[in-house]
């Protein structure tokens, strides 16, 4: 129980990667709240987590709406000590096109959710963090490799890498460390929402799954598991850092 008595807040807590996040965040100790645009899925969440993490509505790329999420999270649940970025994806129409024919729209709307919503999601959250307090942006190994398609994405991705840098110099003051955690293929709901056949959702998961060297596909539990060591002392001496958790894709 490495996180008992501190508070946390994890955007996309209701689905995939962050509710594995916030399941592991919860066994460790931690309180605090679930972000999500869903209600339905914040309800069962909240309620898997044992009720230990209030469901909040907001959507994360309206920037007055972050203002008020921090605003009604500090008098739910008082100052956080973990802040968990998670929310993002390549899903929505438009999300993955060639790059010759990414149009605008698209490339705001990807923009919007996958780069502008982490960086405001920080920026707003400062007042609201305690000092000490551990930030984990969740990135991709898009970041390090190409993959077709992907050019919005993978920018977006890299420019959250980077930010963990600035960041962590310009909170360092505070004892706020930042660092990223990249995940590669990981078996989450993003699979059901690119709206494939059943059958050919499995054929995707598998064409992923052989590219990994250790040869399984990704859990949002081993996502969770490296979010919870660096939201906990145990990586004190860690900022400004990446933790790749891919089973291999990348270094192997
Ligand atoms: N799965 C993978 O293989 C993989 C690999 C690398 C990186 N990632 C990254 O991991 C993160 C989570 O992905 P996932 O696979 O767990 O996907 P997911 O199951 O589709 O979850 C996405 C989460 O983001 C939330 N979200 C999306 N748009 C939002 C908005 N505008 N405002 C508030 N919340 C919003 C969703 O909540 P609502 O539906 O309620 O809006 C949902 O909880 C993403 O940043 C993704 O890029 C995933």
């Amino acid at each position: 129980m490495k996180l008992t008595g501190k508070t946390a807040l994890v955007t996309g807590g209701n689905s995939g990667i962050g509710l594995g996040i916030a399941h592991k965040l919860n066994d460790e100790g931690a309180k605090g709240v679930i972000v999500g645009r869903d209600q339905q899925t914040l309800e069962s969440a909240s309620q898997e987590l044992s009720g230990n993490f209030a469901p909040i509505s907001c959507d994360v790329t309206d920037i007055e709406a972050l203002e008020s999420l921090f605003n009604s999270t500090n008098k739910q649940v008082g100052k956080l000590d973990i802040l968990v970025v998670n929310a993002g994806g390549a899903v929505g129409a438009g999300s993955i096109q060639p790059f010759d024919q990414f149009d605008e729209q698209s490339f705001d709307a990807m923009t919007a959710l996958n780069f502008k919503s982490v960086f405001y999601t920080v920026q707003k959250a400062l007042p609201y963090l305690n000092d000490n307090a551990s930030i984990i942006l969740i990135a991709s190994i898009a970041v390090h490799k190409g993959f077709p398609g992907m050019s919005v994405y993978a920018s977006c991705k890299a420019a959250v890498r980077s930010l963990a840098r600035t960041l962590s110099v310009e909170l360092m003051s505070r004892g706020i460390r930042v660092n990223v955690v990249s995940p590669g293929t990981i078996d989450t709901p993003v699979f059901e929402k690119l709206g494939l056949p059943e059958e050919a959702i499995e054929q995707v998961k598998k064409q992923f799954t052989d590219l990994i060297p250790i040869k399984r596909i990704g859990l949002p539990s081993d996502i969770g598991n490296v979010v919870a060591f660096l939201a906990s002392p145990e990586s004190s001496f860690i900022i400004g850092e990446e933790i790749i958790a891919d089973g291999g894709v990348v270094n192997l």
